[in-house]
């Protein structure tokens, strides 16, 4: 294939096998201005058209070798030379031909012979067509080019901005648990020492009178031993002499000795019920502040609740002017508890404080025609499913407003005047019981009516919390 002269118009291969053909189509278009390649069989044209750049081809339908519309398929096959535009050329009585170029693909037909006005009109305007499709899909290329880059560009902008909040959450949320993890540190701090200095108290009181009582205690069995042998020995002495000397007979008559001897043992026996009963104040003592242990037991409940009263019981007594406040106990059969007994003690004490406290509050209004008031605490255990027990402290005291319910359990919340309440009470045994025990503790309250404190607890602890919520309050 060859190109004749330069031009400006544009490259024309024309493929044809008919020289004659060939010869008027290139003069024809020569003399418009275009340049002019011409091949006479689809083969050479297709090896050639891949070294010369056509801007259109011209192709004869009926040639040796592959005809026209194989060479048209195999040039829309290549995509080095898809987008040449292809112009058939075919005799004027064939319309099949004419269906069939341009279904394969081709953009138009000249029909032979050759009108010049007709192909140069129709050359021109698929040049034309073909330049301006080129430059759209240029341009559209730019764009889309563009339309990736800025795609790309906001994707970055997208996943910094992601990445930047993210930080700003993580930073916020790390800055509200350690402002969490602070208060909580503030609340046991405060809360420890108030406990453990009770706790020290109620452990040395108990370790003080423990050995006392133990050798009175221990004593009493050879006391009454030896007053029924010092009885037995003056009877023995009135037996066998019948005439005793008047000093000692006017000393026994003194001394009331018929009645002594019938008083002294009942004195003893009420002397060791006496010592038996400190004996058993201070164990209930020993184990409020359980002493022996900082890790987790397994106990009886209602020993722990026992031990809380028995503390409580001054209050509960009430004072003088007022009548004192029954507790009713309904206590279900519960296994034994495996907990940090001396933490949960610390909450029957914060729970049961707290409704004396509110029985107190209401005790202390004016009557307003509630003579029949009658101030009680109910403290109820359970079983309340397969493996958790529920124990339940109520008081029919004044009640708590919706208002302050939802603030109960925060840290230094107290509606107490100053000096009186330090707040903690609640959060502090939140706390033992939900992040220590894993359990629940919940409160319902009518105004009016009272209050009710609902905690919850598995038989076993499941894990070891994080951090020791507590520190023991022992010494
Ligand atoms: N049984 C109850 N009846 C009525 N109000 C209660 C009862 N229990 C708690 N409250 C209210 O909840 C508040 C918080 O109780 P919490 O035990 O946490 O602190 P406190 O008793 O005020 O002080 P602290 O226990 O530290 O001495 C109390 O001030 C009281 O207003
Ligand atoms: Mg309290």
């Amino acid at each position: 294939m060859m190109f004749s002269e330069t031009s400006h118009n544009g490259a024309i291969l024309i493929v044809d096998d008919n020289p004659t053909n060939l010869e008027v189509l290139s003069h024809t278009l020569n003399a418009a201005g275009f340049e002019v390649g011409v091949a006479l069989d689809g083969e050479t044209a297709l090896e050639q058209i891949e070294y010369y750049d056509a801007d259109l081809i011209i192709l004869d339908v009926m040639m040796p070798g592959i005809d026209g519309f194989e060479t048209c398929k195999r040039l829309k096959a290549n995509p080095a030379t898809s987008e040449i535009p292809v112009i058939f050329a075919t005799a004027l009585s064939d319309p099949d031909n004419k269906v069939t170029g341009l279904s394969l693909g081709a953009v138009d037909y000249i029909t032979k012979p050759f009108q010049h006005e007709e192909v140069l009109a129709r050359v021109q305007i698929h040049l034309k067509l073909s330049r301006l499709d080129k430059n759209l899909k240029e341009q559209n290329s730019l764009l889309q080019q563009e339309v990736e880059q800025r795609r790309v560009a906001e994707g970055l902008l997208k996943q910094l901005n992601d990445e930047l909040e993210q930080r700003v959450h993580n930073r916020t949320f790390e800055l509200s648990q350690a402002l969490q993890e602070l208060e909580k540190t503030q609340v046991q701090l405060i809360h420890n020492e108030k406990m453990s200095s009770l706790g020290r108290l109620v452990a040395g009181i108990a370790h003080e009178i423990n050995n006392p009582v133990n050798f009175i205690y221990g004593n009493l069995t050879y006391a009454n031993e030896y007053n029924e042998e010092l009885l037995t020995l003056i009877k023995l002495c009135q037996t066998n002499f019948t005439n005793l000397p008047s000093e000692i007979q006017y000393y026994l008559q003194e001394i009331d000795f018929e009645y002594l001897q019938e008083d002294l043992p009942k004195l003893l026996s009420s002397m060791k019920i006496g010592a038996e009963r400190i004996s058993e104040i201070v164990q209930s003592l020993r184990n409020f502040s359980r002493l022996d242990e900082a890790l987790k037991k397994t106990v009886n409940i209602h020993e722990g609740i026992e031990s809380t009263l028995l503390i409580l019981q001054e209050q509960l007594k009430g004072r003088a002017s007022k009548s004192g406040i029954q507790v009713i106990k309904e206590y279900g059969e519960l296994p034994p508890i495996e907990c940090y007994a001396g933490q949960l003690n610390q909450v029957f004490m914060n729970l049961l404080a707290n409704a004396i406290d509110a029985i107190e509050e209401k005790n202390s209004l004016p009557l307003l025609g509630n003579k029949e008031y009658k101030p009680t605490i109910w403290i109820c255990t359970e079983i309340s499913n397969e493996d958790w027990v529920t124990i339940k402290i109520a008081d029919n005291g004044p009640g708590i407003p919706v208002d302050v319910q939802s603030k109960i359990f925060d840290p230094f919340f107290t509606t107490k005047a100053v000096g009186e309440g330090t707040g903690l009470g609640l959060s502090i045994s939140h706390q033992i019981i939900v992040e220590k025990h894993q359990g629940q503790l919940s409160c319902y309250s009518e105004i009016g009516k009272g209050t009710e404190f609902i905690i919850n607890l598995p038989f076993k602890v499941q894990s070891e919390p994080k951090f020791q919520v507590l520190a023991q309050s022992s010494v």
